[in-house]
């Protein structure tokens, strides 16, 4: 059974930036933010409290924050990996972060400096203080169906890695397929071997082209907020080979096309993916903004 209602989480402004080579200006940041409001988004995730010099493009995570209005109703999550990003994140009125974890040893050690286990030391602490402060905390486990340095990842390890967040007091986990190669049967089984669908999101890179499949998947074994980018933009620079995230655009029309409510105008999303694609000088990968974008 598929649910009547879905909340689409917006990563473009960061996970879909965090990528790009070229400063893009924080004005144009700004508008793109705008625009995702206007379009129905009520989950905008806005940017990363981590080191500037590892993540270049979201130094600028201060200025944005401080060149947007944060209107009532809308949550504005930003990334933070540790204390030092979480004393920025509270310096600047931050209401919900999301920390992120390696499910695999390897992207532990690329991407935070850490080992599998001491990843864990630089989160706790994090959560603590978030949950003092009524800052809600979301938690994303990444490289869940695969790793380029060590190959499939075994399901049993994510479940660990998964609730050992969770246990923490996050209050979602967002399953991160990063380099984007699972298919719908590994998707239904690791949603299966977690004890509750409700607490999970699902946050697929469309590298391999599955993850509008993966996600059909997700939505019937019972998941209801799904991560999206728009016009599909992203990667992440510590992880060779992944690509771009599902495009909201994309997710969208097969949510609509089901009969399944999103609060997103199409059309809206649609001309946003045009805007930014002048900016970034290149066309959005997105098929369905390809197709409505002359319309
Ligand atoms: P480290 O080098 O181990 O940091 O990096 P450290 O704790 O040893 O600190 C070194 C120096 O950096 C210190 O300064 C800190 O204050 C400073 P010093 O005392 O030497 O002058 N520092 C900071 N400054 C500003 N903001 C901070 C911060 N932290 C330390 N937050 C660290 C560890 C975690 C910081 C680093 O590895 C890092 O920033 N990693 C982030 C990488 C990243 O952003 N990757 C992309 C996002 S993850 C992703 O895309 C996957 C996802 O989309 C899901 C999926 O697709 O699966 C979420
Ligand atoms: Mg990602």
């Amino acid at each position: 059974r598929l649910p009547e209602r879905v909340t689409v989480y917006e990563v473009g402004p960061r996970d879909g930036l965090q990528n790009e080579k070229a400063i893009v200006p924080v004005e144009v940041k700004a508008e793109f933010i705008e625009r995702l409001e206007d379009a129905g988004h009520r989950v905008i995730e806005a940017t990363s409290f981590v080191h500037p010099a590892w993540v270049p493009q979201l130094a600028d995570a201060e200025q944005l924050l401080a060149a947007i209005s944060r209107k009532p109703g809308i949550r504005y999550p930003v990334l933070v990996p540790n204390d030092r990003g979480l004393d920025r994140a509270l310096a600047n009125g931050v209401d919900e972060i999301a920390i992120f974890a390696s499910a695999t040893e390897t992207f532990a050690n690329k991407n935070l400096n850490r080992t599998l286990d001491s990843q864990f030391e630089m989160f706790e602490p994090v959560v603590a203080r978030a949950l003092e402060h009524d800052v809600k905390v979301r938690a994303y486990v990444s490289m869940v169906f695969g790793d380029p340095w060590e190959g499939r990842t075994p399901a049993e390890q994510v479940v660990r890695v998964g609730t050992r967040l969770l246990d923490l007091g996050c209050h979602e986990l967002s399953l991160g397929d990063t380099i984007g190669v699972g298919t719908p049967g590994q998707a239904a089984d690791l949603i299966g071997a977690f004890p509750d669908p409700a607490r999970l999101a699902v946050h697929f890179h469309d590298t391999y082209g599955q993850a509008l499949a993966n996600t059909l998947a997700a939505l019937q074994a019972g998941v209801t907020v799904i991560d999206a980018s728009t016009g599909g933009i992203g990667g992440c620079p510590y992880a060779e080979s992944a690509t771009g995230n599902l495009a909201t655009e994309d997710l969208v029309w097969m949510l609509h096309g089901l009969g399944i409510e999103t609060g997103l105008d199409l059309d809206k999303l649609v001309a946003t993916s045009v805007w930014l694609a002048e900016r970034l000088g290149r066309p959005s990968p997105s098929r369905v903004v390809q197709a409505l974008a002359d319309k």
